[in-house]
């Protein structure tokens, strides 16, 4: 079997090592690809979604599976359901409920699932009049269209939302994706993160994840695509869990069938629980979660292929998850600047000692790496995610924080503090 993989980050090269561990992958094509899984699969750049078609036809791929959501926006899964071509994820019309998120938000109020109170606009001066009705801050603007996740802002009075505003509608500082906003109401709580696998009927909730947005220890400066993570989240008890199946997993089924859409993949749903455990959704994304994916995936114990296979069978009534019951903990290394500017192309060392065995207890996926003779150079702001189990949270920090001490890299950056809200419940 030969298996096509779409994406670049430590997400991928997680899944390109789950997907390493059935035996009938022959070949894994990585598309792009980084240093670490160009180890595991032949790395291949192609730049247009026909070119990937293209090269799914010569190469007889039998499936191709994605990592980022840009890719299935652009409606990835269409045309290689046009053409005849194995592949899993939401076709375009579906992924909107990510690269929308007007869409999302009218889809959340229509099956009527949990989120935050908002109001939608298209025209710069009515948001302005809006600004001025006396209403209640912090409040959230967010841009609709898909901004890197950097279309999000928590503004604290009149004058600093009248200024992302005119950054959105007028300075276009996100293009097309600023042309419709909303203003939504500010939740207060934990967030955390559920992905479920969902092929159109039935639907397998995957273990609970957390990240860490920010740059800075104790969650200050920034916002990055994520510094660490860990699997399962404490905060998600099995009664929150029950609550968000109940709440949110069932009528989004219901709304995905009323309105027809084909969506089979991974559902992601951003979460905020309050202090008295209410679930709002936050937002979805339309496929896997990174850095939540590395700490996510090594924890289940069913082949990644199969459950894909389910997916685009649509035949995942007949799976059942196993889960295993150690905690995963991932530890982000990045290059200092990120997420501003950065240097690239410094030597790695120390990765000799994590060869990722599948049974493993601490695996280093890549995220922004490059292979070079026989070197791993840095290639982009987020380096390495090292993940580590342990019998409790603290302990996979323990193990995380030690294997990161045997890695190196001129300028590293990491977050010495990955964890520390869950190891406050767990004690
Ligand atoms: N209504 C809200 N109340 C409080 N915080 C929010 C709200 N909406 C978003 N946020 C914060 O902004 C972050 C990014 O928002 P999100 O909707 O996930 O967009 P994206 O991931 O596309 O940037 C969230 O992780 C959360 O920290
Ligand atoms: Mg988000």
């Amino acid at each position: 079997m030969k298996v096509m993989l779409i994406g670049s980050g430590g997400r991928e090269h997680c899944i390109a090592w789950k997907v390493m561990q059935n035996p009938e992958v022959k070949e894994l094509y990585c598309v792009p690809g980084n240093g670490g899984m160009s180890s595991l699969g032949i790395c291949y750049t192609l730049n247009t979604l026909q070119d990937m078609v293209q090269f799914a036809k010569e190469k007889e791929i039998s499936l191709t599976l994605i990592g980022p959501e840009a890719p299935l926006a652009k409606g990835v899964v269409d045309l290689f359901k046009t053409e005849g071509l194995a592949i899993v994820g939401p076709n375009q019309n579906a992924a909107r409920l990510e690269s929308s998120k007007v869409y999302a938000k009218e889809f959340m109020k229509k099956y009527k699932i949990p989120t935050a109170q908002f109001e939608v606009f298209n025209r710069f001066d009515s948001v302005i009049s809006y600004l001025k009705s006396g209403l209640n801050f912090p409040l959230v603007i967010k841009a609709d269209g898909l901004a890197a996740g950097k279309g999000v802002f928590i503004v604290e009075d009149e004058e600093e939302a009248r200024d992302v505003v005119v950054d959105l509608m007028v300075g276009k500082i996100f293009g097309d994706a600023g042309n419709q906003i909303i203003i939504e109401e500010c939740l207060e709580g934990e967030e955390a993160t559920i992905m479920f696998l969902f092929d159109g009927k039935s639907y397998c909730v995957l273990p609970s994840s957390q990240d860490h947005k920010r740059i800075g220890d104790s969650d200050v400066g920034p916002n990055t695509g994520g510094m660490g993570a860990y699997s399962p989240a404490p905060l998600i008890t099995d009664q929150i869990l029950k609550k968000i199946e109940i709440s949110i997993i069932h009528p989004f089924i219901e709304g995905i069938q009323q309105e027809k859409l084909d969506y089979r993949g991974v559902v992601y749903l951003g979460l905020m629980i309050t202090h008295h455990s209410e679930v709002h959704v936050l937002e979805f994304n339309v496929r896997l979660g990174d850095p939540e994916t590395q700490v996510v995936l090594p924890r289940l114990k069913n082949d990644w292929l199969d459950l894909n296979m389910a997916l685009y069978r649509s035949s995942l009534s007949e799976v059942k998850l196993e889960v295993d019951t150690q905690n995963l903990l991932g530890v982000v290394l990045t290059s200092r600047g990120y997420p501003g500017n950065y240097e690239i192309g410094k030597k790695i060392n120390g990765l000799e000692d994590f060869p990722n065995e599948p049974q493993g207890k601490v695996l280093v996926f890549h995220a922004g790496t490059q292979r070079r003779d026989n070197q791993i150079l840095t290639a982009g702001g987020r380096v390495l995610n090292v993940c580590a189990f342990g019998d409790t949270l603290k302990n996979a920090a323990y193990n995380a924080y030690l294997a990161v001490g045997k890695i190196g890299f001129e300028n590293i950056y990491y977050r010495k503090d990955i964890g520390y809200r869950a190891f406050r419940r767990e004690e």
